[in-house]
Parts: C-alpha cells; sequence; structure tokens
C-alpha cells in the first residue's frame, strides 16, 4: 500500500516573505528524496484560478464578505478536488502557500465573518479537511506598495488595497490562530534574513 503524503501549509500577512519560503521549503524536501508538489490558494488548478481571477483583481467592494468567504471555499474545494488530495493519496508531499487559516483570519477577523459560520463552510466544502502542519510566519508586513485606493484592474492587489486597519488585524489574528491550534499551527518569525527564517522552517518539518 502506497503511504499517503503529507499537507503543509504556509501562512501569514502579505509581504513577510511567505511565497519565497515556500520555495525554498520545496526544494529541501526534493534534495532529500521527498516527492514534493508546490501549490497555492486561491487557486491551485484551473478551476480554481479562475475563481482566483474574481477575488484578488477589481475593486474591493465588488463583494459582500459572506461572498467572499463562499468564493474562497468554492476555489477550495476544487483545489483539493483537483490537485491536493490526488497528489497526497500517491504520496506526494504537498505545500501550499495559504489555505483555510486565510479565510478565517482575511474574512473572519478582518471582514467580519462570523467564525461559526466560516467553521461550517469549511466543514461543508472540504469535509472538515485540515493541514498535517501549518507554518505561520510572523512579522511585520512589507510597506505594502499598493495602499493606495486607486483601483487597478489587471493587478492581484485587491486584498493589498484594502486598508490599513485590515491589515492591521491580520498578524494577531493568525497569532490567535496558532494559539487555538497549538499541534496543527506552528509560529515562525519572519526576522532576519532568508536563510535564517528558512533554517527555522527546516528544524520544524520532519523529514523522516
Ligand atoms: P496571495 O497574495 O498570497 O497569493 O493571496 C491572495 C490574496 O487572497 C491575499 O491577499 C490573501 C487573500 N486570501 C483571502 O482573503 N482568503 C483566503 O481564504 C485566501 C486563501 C487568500
Amino acid at each position: 500500500m502506497i503511504k499517503k503524503g503529507r499537507f503543509i501549509t504556509f501562512e501569514g500577512g502579505e509581504g513577510v516573505g511567505k511565497s519565497t519560503q515556500v520555495k525554498i521549503l520545496a526544494d529541501k524536501l526534493s534534495a532529500a528524496g521527498i516527492d514534493v508538489i508546490l501549490t497555492r490558494e486561491p487557486g491551485g488548478s484551473l478551476g480554481a484560478e479562475e475563481i482566483r481571477d474574481l477575488l484578488v483583481k477589481g475593486s474591493t467592494d465588488k463583494f459582500s464578505p459572506m461572498t467572499e468567504a463562499l468564493l474562497h471555499n468554492a476555489a477550495r474545494a476544487e483545489h483539493l478536488t483537483k490537485t491536493v488530495k490526488p497528489a497526497i493519496n500517491v504520496g506526494k508531499w504537498v505545500l501550499s502557500d495559504r489555505y483555510a487559516d486565510s479565510t478565517i483570519a482575511y474574512q473572519g477577523h478582518g471582514q467580519g465573518v462570523d467564525m461559526k459560520t466560516l467553521l461550517s463552510i469549511h466543514s461543508f466544502a472540504t469535509g472538515n479537511f485540515w493541514p498535517d502542519l501549518t507554518i505561520i510566519l510572523d512579522g511585520n508586513e512589507l510597506e505594502r506598495a499598493a495602499a493606495r485606493e486607486d483601483e487597478k484592474f489587471d493587478k492581484e492587489d485587491r486584498y493589498e488595497r484594502m486598508g490599513k486597519s485590515f491589515h492591521d488585524k491580520l498578524r494577531e489574528s493568525f497569532l490567535k490562530i496558532a494559539n487555538n491550534n497549538p499541534e496543527r499551527c506552528k509560529v515562525v518569525s519572519a526576522a532576519g534574513t532568508v536563510e535564517d527564517v528558512a533554517k527555522r522552517i527546516w528544524k520544524i518539518v520532519d523529514v523522516k
């Protein structure tokens, strides 16, 4: 019987270096002989990438918070069915740049969708599927170049334009998520060089 792979997600606010670290970990795992795929949310499969386009571009107020939560979960259901679960079932490790904790932080703490409702949508959309490990990168967000309110409809900066008070809530909310899920979530400081952070992450990931 094929041993199941693992599902590892990366979470954090904007500009804390998440995407760089997820790539470094994928390279290190490959070098250690592990069959790994790198994916992202929203997105990670054909249909989910189309839903991503709706979510990350255009006017900041085009959807109500509940619609955003449902769209992220629709993309997630698609991503899990088409990409994540098939890979895990043949023994691959799946690293995803964001997953359900982003919905809890952005649509829950950030946009005010009720937490119980979000957890029940998650359960319905995914069969209550959670990662084996979640790395929460914690650090000051980089200056958001697109914090201006001018809307560039072709750029993937819709959430970046949601304003400072929205973004200020995110760091605290990811720490709260980690606190509530100590077995699954590990907080890693984003301070220092890219290599410093990569070393901290590598210590957490058990390759045995
Ligand atoms: P990215 O910039 O990390 O690719 O993610 C796109 C944006 O989508 C990012 O600003 C965070 C946001 N997002 C949510 O609001 N809810 C979610 O469930 C996910 C996965 C992402």
